[in-house]
C-alpha cells in the first residue's frame, strides 16, 4: 500500500490542515518528532573529481562513488530504476548465500568447504557503488576495487587474460611484480577458499555470483599498499585469468567480510572504517584501517554469527520514528539459535531491507506521521513516496536506529527520503525482505563514518565525517 488513506477525521479542509500542521509544529520542538528535508538541491549528477585527503592515516585508501568511473546518464528516473534493480539482485544473492550457509547440516562446526556456494555476493550488479583505490604488487600499481563488506576473497583481473572484461585501469600483470607468489595447493589460504582446485601444484580459486558472472584464476600472495605507500606483504588474493561479468569498470573486488580470507582478517586489522559520500556526488572519502574512531561515535554491538562468518552483524534492537520506538518485538531483529534472522550492515546494498513485519510497522509509523506531505504512487521497490515538487523544504518525521544498550543514531532526512526522479518525487528508502535476514544499506550510511572496531566488537556511527 502506497500510504494509508486519510482517516475520516483527517480528511480536513485546507484551513484545518494548516491548523493540524501548527499543532504538530508546536509539539515537535521538545522530542524531535520532525526534521527539515532541504529540497533546494535537486538530484545532482556531477562529473568526477578527485580530492586527496590531506591527513590520511598510514593504512588508508581513497574511496570513490561509482560516478568516478561511470559518469551517470542524464535520465535520473532510468538511473534510479536500474540501481534499484541491481540492488534487488544484490539482496537476492546475500539472502541466497545466507540460506545456503544455514542449510548446511553440519552444525555446530560449520566449515566453509562444505558450502559449495554458487553465490558469494551480488557484487556483479548491486555493489559496484563504491570503489577503493588499492595498490597491488611491487612496484605498486593502483586499481579501482569494488568495496564489499559482504564477501571475503579479494581478487583482480590478471594477465594473461583468457577472458577479461573492460576495466578502467590497465590489467594487472603479475610478471611485472617482484612480490607475486602463486600459492601451493597445501597452503592454508587455499583450504580456506569456498571453491578451490589444484593444478600442477598451483592453487586455483573460483568465485561465482549466481548470475553467470565469475572469476577464476591463481590464488597467490602479493604485496598490497595504501595511499600513504605503507604496504603489507603476503596477502592472499585472486589473480583472475577468466573473469566475466559487469563489475562496473573496476579491476576487481576488495573483500571486507568477517571470514579468514578477507583483507581485514589477513592484515590483522583491529578496526576499519569508511565514510560513503552521497552516491551522486563527485567527491571522495577514505577507507581506513587501524585508526581511532571519531570521539562522537554512537556505539552498537558488533555480533558474530558462527554459521555465517562473512557477514557483519549488528545488534539493532529497534527503530524510532518521530522520536518514539516503533512497536515490534526486538526478537524479530535478533540472530536465532539456528543462525536465522539478525541484521547485517553492508556496504554494497543500497536500500535498507527489514523483515516484512518490521518494515510494515516502520512504514506505517512514518506514513502516519507524514500525512501532511502530498502522497505519490510507489516506485520500483518503494511503496511510500511523496510529491515534493515546488517545495523548498519539507517537514518530515525523524527516523533513528536504536541499538542494544539503548543508544540511538539519528538518520538525516536524506538518509531515508531520497529523490527517485528529477520531478520532485521522493520515496521512503526502506523496503521489506522476504527472508529472515535484515540488511542496513548504504543509503542509510551515507555521510556517516562507520567504524568497525573488530577488537572490541562494536560498530561506531559518527555523522558528517566524510
Ligand atoms: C527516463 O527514463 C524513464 C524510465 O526508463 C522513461 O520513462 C522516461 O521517458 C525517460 N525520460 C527522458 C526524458 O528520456
Ligand atoms: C571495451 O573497451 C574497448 C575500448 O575502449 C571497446 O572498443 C569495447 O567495445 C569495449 N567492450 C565492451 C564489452 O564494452
Amino acid at each position: 500500500m502506497a500510504s494509508p488513506s486519510p482517516s475520516p477525521s483527517l480528511s480536513l479542509s485546507l484551513t484545518s490542515s494548516i491548523l493540524l500542521s501548527l499543532i504538530l509544529i508546536s509539539t515537535s520542538s521538545s522530542d524531535h518528532q520532525f526534521e527539515l528535508l532541504d529540497l533546494h538541491q535537486p538530484p545532482q549528477l556531477s562529473s568526477p573529481t578527485t580530492h586527496h585527503q590531506p591527513h590520511s592515516p598510514p593504512l588508508s585508501l581513497t574511496l570513490h562513488p561509482r560516478s568516478s568511473l561511470h559518469p551517470p546518464t542524464a535520465n535520473y528516473t532510468a538511473l534510479t530504476l536500474s540501481r534499484l534493480a541491481c540492488d534487488q539482485a544484490r539482496v537476492h544473492s546475500l539472502l541466497l548465500r545466507h540460506s545456503l550457509a544455514l542449510s548446511a547440516t553440519s552444525a555446530p562446526d560449520f566449515s566453509p568447504q562444505e558450502l559449495q556456494s554458487p553465490v558469494i555476493s551480488g557484487i556483479r550488479l548491486g555493489s559496484g557503488e563504491y570503489f577503493a583505490r588499492l595498490g597491488v604488487g611491487r612496484p605498486a600499481k593502483n586499481f579501482y576495487m569494488v568495496l564489499d563488506s559482504g564477501s571475503d576473497v579479494t581478487w583482480l583481473q590478471c594477465r594473461p587474460c583468457a577472458a577479461c572484461y573492460n576495466q578502467s585501469d590497465p590489467i594487472f600483470n603479475p610478471s611485472t611484480s617482484s612480490t607475486y607468489r602463486p600459492l601451493p595447493c597445501a597452503a592454508p589460504q587455499c583450504s580456506a577458499l569456498d571453491t578451490s582446485a589444484c593444478r600442477t601444484n598451483a592453487c586455483l580459486y573460483q568465485v561465482s555470483y549466481g548470475d553467470g558472472s565469475y572469476t577464476v584464476g591463481n590464488f597467490a600472495t602479493e604485496t598490497v599498499s595504501f595511499t600513504s605507500s605503507a604496504s603489507v606483504p603476503n596477502v592472499a588474493i585472486g589473480c583472475g585469468h577468466h573473469n566475466e561479468g559487469l563489475f562496473a569498470g573496476a579491476a576487481g573486488l576488495l573483500g571486507l567480510g568477517g571470514g579468514p580470507l578477507s583483507l581485514t582478517s589477513q592484515i590483522k586489522a583491529t578496526s576499519f572504517s569508511y565514510c560513503l559520500v552521497n552516491r551522486d556526488s563527485a567527491s571522495s572519502s577514505t577507507l581506513d584501517f587501524n585508526s581511532p574512531r571519531p570521539a562522537d561515535s554512537v556505539l552498537a554491538p558488533l555480533l558474530a554469527n558462527p554459521r555465517v562468518k562473512t557477514y557483519r552483524y549488528i545488534a539493532l534492537s529497534g527503530i524510532d520514528v518521530g522520536g518514539r520506538p516503533v512497536n515490534f518485538s526486538p526478537s524479530l531483529l535478533s540472530i536465532g539459535r539456528d543462525g536465522r534472522g539478525g541484521v547485517i550492515i553492508d556496504s554494497g546494498t543500497a536500500v535498507t531491507r527489514l523483515r516484512s513485519e518490521v518494515y510494515g510497522a516502520v512504514r506505517d509509523a512514518f506514513a502516519g506521521m507524514a500525512r501532511g506531505l502530498p502522497a505519490a504512487g510507489g516506485f520500483s521497490l518503494f511503496d511510500t513516496c511523496y510529491d515534493l515538487s515546488g517545495m523548498a523544504r519539507a517537514r518530515v518525521p525523524t527516523v533513528a536506529l536504536r541499538f542494544e544498550g539503548g543508544k540511538t543514531v539519528a538518520l538525516r532526512p536524506s538518509n531515508f527520503l531520497i529523490p527517485v526522479d528529477e520531478g520532485g518525487k521522493y520515496c521512503f528508502a526502506f523496503a521489506a525482505t522476504s527472508g529472515s535476514l535484515s540488511i542496513i544499506g548504504n543509503v542509510q550510511q551515507q555521510g556517516t563514518r562507520v567504524s568497525y572496531d573488530l577488537a572490541n566488537k562494536v560498530v561506531g556511527f559518527s555523522p558528517n565525517k566524510c
